[in-house]
């Protein structure tokens, strides 16, 4: 006779290869950001605003494009490894989904009232997964729609998908304005709920991870 016989293995709630792709995306993005203001005076998109020098990676326009085509390379190889990672392993499946409409009704009303309290750092909230979809998206298109406004005729294809060069444009602009508002509010709220930043840089409590199924002859 046979019977299932479930064997629960443990793992950390941020296993290393999550943490260092995590790390290597914020150093990239705050990269990609700066020097993108840097390069945002050569083509203007809001007509009055611009950033002020402090904020601007590099010295002068060619030196920030420098960074942007250097910090490109590792933004998009991480993110590619990230998203294959959670693909592949489950993460996005386990950590991101399901998503139901009354959480995110009571997170929101939760949050409107200051009442963050971040009690089981081992689950996100439902807010915060569908911020963490949003913002994952953003990293998606700001790569192809850079790609479409870097090589307009090797990546024609793109260009059309995004409704021409000037759209491919606007759409980065507004792609890096969402992942701007997204990091004021997840780095406060990670300050604010200490124990979440120190779970991404050492790997948090030890979660259980149902892993396979074996079935075991049982002497009867
Ligand atoms: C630079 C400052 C940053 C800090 C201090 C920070 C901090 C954190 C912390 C503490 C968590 C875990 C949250 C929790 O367990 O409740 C987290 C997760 C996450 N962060 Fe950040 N982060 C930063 C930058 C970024 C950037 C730039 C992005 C993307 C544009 C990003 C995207 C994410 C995502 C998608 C997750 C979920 C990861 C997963 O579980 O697979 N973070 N971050």
């Amino acid at each position: 006779m046979t019977t299932p016989d479930a064997v629960v293995r443990t793992r950390l709630l941020h296993p290393l290869p999550v943490r260092i792709m995590h790390w290597i995306n914020a150093l990239a993005m705050i990269v990609m950001i700066t020097s993108g203001w840097g390069i945002y005076d050569d083509y203007v998109v809001i007509s009055r605003l611009h950033f002020s020098q402090v904020l601007r990676l590099g010295d002068g326009a060619q030196d920030s494009l420098l960074w942007h085509f250097a910090g490109m390379w590792f933004l998009a190889i991480n993110g590619l490894a990230y998203l294959l990672y959670g693909l592949f392993t489950g993460r996005f499946r386990e950590r991101l989904f399901p998503i139901k409409g009354a959480d995110l009704v009571r997170t929101v009303n939760d949050t409107l009232h200051f009442r963050i309290a971040h009690e089981d750092i081992k689950q996100y909230n439902a807010v915060q997964k569908v911020l963490y979809i949003v913002v994952i998206l953003a990293g998606i298109s700001q790569v192809t729609t850079g790609l479409a406004i870097w090589k307009p005729i090797q990546f024609s294809g793109l260009v059309s998908l995004f409704g021409g060069f000037q759209d491919a444009r606007l759409v980065h602009f507004w792609g890096m304005a969402v992942i701007v508002g997204f990091l004021a509010v997840h780095v406060a709220l990670s300050l604010l709920v200490p124990s979440t930043l120190w779970a991404m840089l050492a790997g948090g409590p030890r979660i259980p991870r149902p892993t396979r199924v074996r079935r075991n002859r049982v002497e009867t």
